[in-house]
């Protein structure tokens, strides 16, 4: 598997930390080309939980590269916070690289983000308040910070001026407080020092281990339904997630990618503002949630959940190119009698197949569902495809009818162990 991209191919959290630690075990270097902290992607090694939300799921494997791509947006208290508390626990980590062209996500960045989404009062979009748009807003302006300019003598004066003036935007804008240009210079030095030894051309990096034949997986943050172009634009974050996103944000060419994954749950989960159509308010919906614990990895708010939504992922799989489906918490329905998949809407007595543009127009969309019989038996001890109630089974292959995706790898718990393995990836992943 030379170039692997794994992408969220709903609404975020769909366990893409799972399965990019799963597969970096057959890969070389690990790429998070997009986003910053306010991703949260939780792998579990033998019942230890680990948290990343920067630094690339790849990190637990001594002796490979991790790349923070130049399509992210890096807060470097975060960063070293995250590589801090890795460290303090005495493992042994891959070799990380930065991209020396990423941007750096600044202490103004998180204040104007609070002091947007105050501003937008019911319209708020329920961003994670990492300053992540107000980062994007300044790298497409022209007016970013990127690594580099941490390697050349006189930054302060230019922060100081970019700190200036952000704080005469607060507070003539949004009537809130900055911080003194003094503090974020101080704040930026702290860092620099540390960041400097990491700072790279990353594009080269992986060009080299290309050449060399080695094997890179590009790990996705968020998910398509969040994505800039293609998401339910405006309640999306600020990058682009889609397979498209990979090439740019880590500086490869897309002949580089060999193969596009998409990472789904068994259900569907949100979490922030925006509607989906198949959002379950009641016990179901609770019963998901519990038995998921759907809460966020990174600002722990309760994750509104759902059922499966088969329109959305055909509409992930066009627009990603993806080539595989890697379907994750099958075993969050094994308590289910019943088990539903949406695979069109109705509105206004009109079937709807296709995934709209308009956010008031899916507001609108009712879903049309199709019953499954569950399967009511744990399944989080089985390792074989051919072990899995022939139920559950059924209702997998339903999702790779309907997608017209073959379903290429199946977890039923958060451990890595907690894997079924399908022939077609085993190829794949091998060639
Ligand atoms: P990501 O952002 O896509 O990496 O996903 P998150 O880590 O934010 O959320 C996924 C959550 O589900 C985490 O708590 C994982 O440990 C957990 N998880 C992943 N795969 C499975 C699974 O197959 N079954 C169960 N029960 N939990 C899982
Ligand atoms: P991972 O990588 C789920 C959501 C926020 C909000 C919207 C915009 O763990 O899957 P932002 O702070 O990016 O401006 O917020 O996007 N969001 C996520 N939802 N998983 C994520 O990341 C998310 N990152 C952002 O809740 O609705
Ligand atoms: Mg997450």
């Amino acid at each position: 598997m030379p170039g692997v991209v794994i992408v969220g191919a709903q609404f975020g959290d769909e366990g893409k930390g799972k399965m990019t630690d799963y597969l970096a075990s057959r890969a070389d270097c690990v790429v998070r080309y997009q986003g910053g902290n306010n991703a949260g992607h939780t792998v579990v090694i033998g019942g230890h939980e680990f948290r990343l939300h920067i630094i690339p799921s790849g990190i637990f494997y001594p002796g490979k590269v991790c790349v923070i791509g130049n399509g992210m947006v890096i807060d470097p208290e975060a960063l070293f916070q995250e590589l801090d508390d890795l460290l303090n626990q005495r493992l042994k980590l891959a070799r990380l690289c930065i991209s020396d062209r990423a941007h750096l996500l600044l202490p103004y960045h998180v204040r104007l983000d609070e002091a947007e989404e105050n501003c937008r009062g019911a319209e708020r979009i329920g961003t994670t308040k990492r300053g992540i748009g107000p980062a994007y807003t300044d790298k497409v302006a022209r007016l970013g910070f990127r690594t580099s300019e941490l390697l050349e003598p006189g930054w302060e004066k230019r922060l100081e001026a970019m700190a200036l003036e952000k704080n005469h935007i607060l507070k003539q804008l949004y009537g809130s407080e900055g911080d003194e240009p003094e503090q974020v210079i101080d704040w930026m030095r702290r860092y620099a020092e540390r960041m400097r030894p990491f700072l790279t051309d990353t594009s080269l990096v992986l060009a080299e281990l290309a050449a060399e034949g080695k094997h890179i997986l590009f790990e996705g943050a968020q998910g398509t339904m969040l994505d800039i172009d293609h998401g339910t634009y405006p309640f999306v974050t600020s990058s682009s997630p889609t397979a498209g996103g990979a090439c740019i944000g880590a500086g490869v060419g897309p002949t580089a990618v060999n193969l596009v994954l998409g990472v789904c749950k068994a259900y569907l989960t949100r979490v922030g503002e925006g509607n989906f159509p198949t959002e379950l308010d009641g016990p179901d919906g609770e019963e998901i949630r519990k038995r998921g614990r759907e809460f966020g990895t990174t600002t722990g708010r309760a994750r509104r959940c759902g059922w499966i939504d088969l329109v959305m992922l055909r509409y992930a799989a066009r627009v990603n190119g993806l080539n595989g489906l890697l379907i994750t918490k099958l075993d969050v329905l094994d308590s289910f009698p019943a088990i539903r998949l949406c695979n069109a809407y109705t509105c206004s007595g009109g079937t709807i197949r296709e995934f709209p543009a308009s956010q008031r127009l899916l507001q609108t969309f009712k879903p049309v569902y199709e019953d499954l019989e569950g399967w009511q038996q744990d399944t989080s001890g089985v390792r074989r495809y051919e072990d899995l109630p022939a139920a559950a089974r059924r209702f997998i292959e339903r999702i790779g009818e309907v997608t017209g995706l073959p379903v290429m790898a199946i977890s039923v718990g958060p451990d890595r162990e907690q894997t079924i393995m399908l022939q077609e990836l085993s190829r794949q992943a091998h060639k």
